[in-house]
């Protein structure tokens, strides 16, 4: 069976974001990308008697959207900071995406910020391109899985699960890990992720 490569990351020293926090952060990427192959793995052996392991083999398909999309989720997040923070450039073609769809960057910041802060529990802050309607659009995820949307590619992943920051930031300290996320991002890793979805 094909098995899903663990990516290593070339992350800069970051504002805020410790390296201890960002070495424990990939121990847990890392478990993701493990536990998807495992869980692939685990059925095939299962599917040699379907009928006997109908519930093991339920539970595993049930689980494996928090494994995979655990482990696409970090592979965006932790790219976004390679190479360093970079603006996003005013001819852009995300930019101007982005201006279509709010009215300005200042304005799309401003809203994903907030929604990044105050939704509570655990979870993601994620821009998408809706492939189908052709247009951006943010929103929650719960936990890894719940909550991604059908035909919408994340092209920017902000984890807002406690273990990105709490040991730097506190718990009380969730406003400034969001803007410090934003201070560290290469935006230039955005709009590559938004031109290879748009074509
Ligand atoms: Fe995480």
């Amino acid at each position: 069976m094909k098995n899903f490569i663990e990516q290593k990351f070339n992350i800069p020293n970051l504002k805020g974001i410790s390296a201890k926090t960002t070495e424990e952060h990939l121990k847990l990427y890392a478990g993701y990308v493990k536990n998807t192959n495992g869980i692939l793995e685990m059925l095939g052996k299962l599917s040699a008697d379907p009928a006997a392991n109908s519930y093991a083999m339920g539970e595993l398909h049930r689980r494996f959207s928090f494994e995979y999309n655990g482990m696409r989720n970090h592979e965006i997040y932790f790219s976004s900071f390679e190479g360093g923070a970079k603006s996003l450039s005013a001819g852009s073609s995300l930019r101007k995406a982005i201006e279509t769809e709010t009215g300005s960057l200042d304005n799309f910041l401003s809203a994903f910020k907030n929604m990044a802060t105050t939704t509570r529990g655990i979870g993601w802050a994620i821009l998408w391109y809706d492939r189908k309607d052709k247009r951006l659009l943010a929103s929650w995820v719960d936990e890894q899985h719940l909550g991604q949307l059908n035909d919408c590619k994340a092209i920017l992943a902000l984890d807002m699960w406690e273990h990105s920051y709490v040991a730097d930031y506190q718990p009380s300290g969730k406003k400034q890990y969001v803007e410090d996320f934003f201070t560290n991002l290469n935006w230039e890793k955005i709009e590559q992720n938004f031109s290879e979805t748009v074509g």
